[in-house]
């Protein structure tokens, strides 16, 4: 299994550019099976979780089966439900896998399934059924699927996409309320209204399809994956806290706003200039709270990167996650290295800063941890090694050689 080996203590200088966005890319690539045609995609980034989702698109297209080994890899499998439901009239999935970062159920997917009429059956895992001990569910709409007014329990984001989704292809008209307003929502509505579907409001709390009653969507027009607000935000907080001088490209400023608010206020310092924006290290930053929120607030996957920054901020940060429970877990990491956090509960924890930063063996990221584990590996004296950087890989396209073009001390082993 690879590792990346990071010796930190160098600052950064020159040009980064955002790639393709990954969780704008992965419920497109789905939104493929509402089509006659397949439809061209541009930009989408080389990462894991984009490559495990063509594998699973192949086999469903070829078999009208979900892959049970590769859809337990990645949460977003269960963005192809609703348009697998929608255009074979069954699908049988097991309960997606991902990162480990809470319960991450899927209650909301099922009950707006139910809602336009699909039946549920639910297999549990100690089923002799099952397999490999997970729970699976066979979903089937033998006389079709129909619109419905729908509310979300929680404004779910992926669970947003998959009703849409589910509703371009049902008879009459659907209204999503309390839907997540996540910029890949309206990213995901623009490509399908350019290729015939009528959904109104992505990216507001109620969204309105009008279903075609099962007709196709023609491939005409192809999906540009937008630039990753997420990378482009983990980058600036490298930025704030290593660069020399760093431009990033493609920095989407206007999706950032929270997360650009919270870094003025901790006194870093950077330029916005049309899509481009340059950030230096900033030899004085000041504690800051943050509380992660839906959209705009400020986004739960950049909690992790913003730790760090805070570890090497003067005074007490409060960085509360409200978004899922077992998001903190990086910290007992943070904390060998030097830092001085505070876990309160497993959603609030204290940073008292700023303390260096010392080299450590770092194991088991998420996605968004694992960036922050190589951002605090650069910040640290010595050499770190971050494990299991599969994790790494499924959310930023060569992450390593990006790095080492600005100057970076990294290298996969
Ligand atoms: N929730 C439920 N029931 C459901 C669905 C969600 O209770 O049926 C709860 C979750 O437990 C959580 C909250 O609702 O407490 C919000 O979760 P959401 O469903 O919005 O998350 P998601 O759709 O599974 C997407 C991103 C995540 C990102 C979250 C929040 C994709 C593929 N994933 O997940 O991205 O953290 O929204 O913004 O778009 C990542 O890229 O590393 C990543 C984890």
């Amino acid at each position: 299994m690879a590792n990346f080996i990071v010796k930190g203590g160098k600052f950064l200088e020159g040009e980064i550019e955002i790639g393709g966005s990954k969780n704008a890319a992965l419920p497109a690539m789905a939104a493929s099976l509402l089509f006659k045609n397949n439809p061209e995609f541009r930009n989408l980034p080389k990462i894991e979780d984009i490559f495990r989702m063509g594998e699973l698109l192949k086999k469903l297209r070829e078999t009208k089966e979900i892959d049970f080994e590769v859809a337990k890899k990645i949460r977003a499998s269960i963005l192809l439900v609703g348009p697998a439901l929608a255009r074979f009239g069954k699908i049988t999935f097991p309960h997606p896998g991902g990162c480990v970062i809470g319960a991450r159920p899927i209650d909301a997917f099922l009950d707006g399934w139910k809602a336009m009429g699909a039946a549920v059956k639910e297999i549990p895992p100690d089923s002799s059924k099952s397999i490999n001990s997970i729970p699976f569910y066979e979903l089937s709409a033998p006389s079709g699927l129909k619109g419905r007014d729908y509310t979300f329990r929680v404004p779910s984001v992926t669970g947003t996409e998959g009703l849409m989704m589910t509703a371009v292809l049902a008879s009459g008209s659907t209204i999503l309320r309390n839907a997540a307003m996540e910029p890949e929502i309206a990213h995901l509505a623009y490509f399908l209204n350019k290729n015939g579907a009528d959904i109104k409001g992505a990216g507001t709390h109620t969204i309105n399809i009008e279903g075609s009653g099962g007709a196709l969507l023609e491939g005409k027009y192809p999906f540009s994956a937008p630039p990753d607000r997420i990378e482009a935000g983990s980058f600036l907080i490298l930025g704030a806290l290593l660069a020399k001088e760093l431009l990033i490209k493609n920095f989407a400023a206007e999706e950032l706003t929270a997360l650009t608010g919270a870094l003025k206020e901790a006194g870093a310092e950077f330029n916005f200039d049309k899509n481009f924006i340059s950030v230096k290290r900033s030899p004085a930053l000041k504690a800051v709270n943050v509380k992660t929120k839906e959209y705009p607030g400020f986004a739960t996957d950049l909690q992790a990167p913003f730790c760090v920054l805070a570890t090497q901020a003067k005074g007490a940060s409060m960085i509360h996650e409200t978004i899922f429970e077992g998001r903190l877990s990086y910290i007992e990491y943070l904390n060998k290295m030097g830092a001085k956090i505070t876990l309160c509960d497993p959603y609030r924890a204290i940073v008292n800063g700023p303390t260096p930063l010392r080299a450590w063996t770092l194991e088991r990221p998420d996605i968004r941890a694992g960036l922050a584990f190589i951002l605090a590996a650069l910040l640290a004296e010595g050499e770190s090694k971050i494990g299991n950087i599969y994790q790494i890989d499924r959310g930023y396209e060569a992450i390593d050689s990006r790095l080492r073009s600005i100057g970076a001390a990294i290298k996969r082993i």
